[in-house]
């Protein structure tokens, strides 16, 4: 079931949605050559939790940290550890706070000191590709609307979709429906309606879509071994389009 969400959860899923936009901001300064993955969870929590909000990935099916922490060729849901930055990595950092019962969810790919020129097309373009998906978000439009704009970009680009991850609802439940997929067909799928919480979250290759599980159960990395990029808004449908609520402000 989809739900419609009131103005006052609404409200609630802004504030939600500003505290994330924070988060990221924050972290955004101390990701350089040699923190570890599990610094910036630590760094993140305390931010979190002194902000009055809850890291609601902490615990979820069991994970055991508060932030995913992807390092290059990992595609989502890295588990922050011992591991160094280095210089020319690419990480992506994906959060979920909870705020008086309401969540906000966002990931981002950030550079580590200089990065390749390819990472930093994989980087731009993801990006876009999300952008593109905003784009289309927009009572009377359909979620194949969506998924098609961010598949047609992503592959005139020269990047592959990952396909077995995909957007969703959010609001109360960090995950509820639909499931809203990087690809797909235009004029296919639900119709959109104002008052819909959605998460849009391309995950996109340099190299080719497949992806394994490591051993650890959780860490998704691309079967290639190619870069992977992630960028993710919560975005609430409005009257004439969709209103992004995890902005940076940065
Ligand atoms: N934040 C992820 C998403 O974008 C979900 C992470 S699940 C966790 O949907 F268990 F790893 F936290
Ligand atoms: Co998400």
């Amino acid at each position: 079931m989809i739900s419609i969400k009131s103005d006052r959860e609404i409200e609630l899923m802004k504030e939600a949605g500003r505290l994330v936009g924070e988060t990221h901001k924050y972290l955004k300064q101390f990701i350089k050559e040699g923190i570890t993955t599990i610094e910036l969870d630590r760094l993140a929590e305390d931010f979190i939790r002194k902000n009055g909000g809850i890291p609601t990935e902490k615990g979820y099916e069991g994970y055991p940290a508060s932030i995913c922490a992807s390092v290059n060729d990992e595609v989502v849901h890295g588990i922050p550890g011992k591991r160094k930055l280095k210089n020319g990595d690419i990480i992506t950092i994906d959060m979920v706070i909870s705020y008086k019962g309401y969540q906000a969810d966002s990931a981002w790919t950030y550079a580590v000191g200089e990065i390749s020129k390819e990472k930093k097309y994989l980087m731009e373009h993801t990006e876009k590709a999300l952008y593109e998906g905003l784009k289309q978000v927009k009572p009377g439009n359909r979620l194949g609307d969506v998924s098609h704009a961010i598949q047609e970009y992503a592959e005139s680009h020269n990047l592959s979709v990952v396909r077995e991850l995909s957007g969703h609802g959010i609001g109360t439940e960090m995950h509820e429906d639909p499931d809203i997929p990087n690809y797909g067909k235009k004029g296919t799928g639900i119709l959109l309606k104002k008052g819909m919480t959605l998460a849009i979250e391309p995950m996109l290759n340099l190299g080719k879509r497949d992806i394994a599980i490591l051993n650890d159960d959780w860490t998704i990395v691309t079967l290639d071994g190619s870069d992977s990029a992630h960028y993710e808004h919560t975005v609430v449908v409005t009257s004439d389009g969709c209103e992004i609520i995890t902005k940076r402000l940065d």
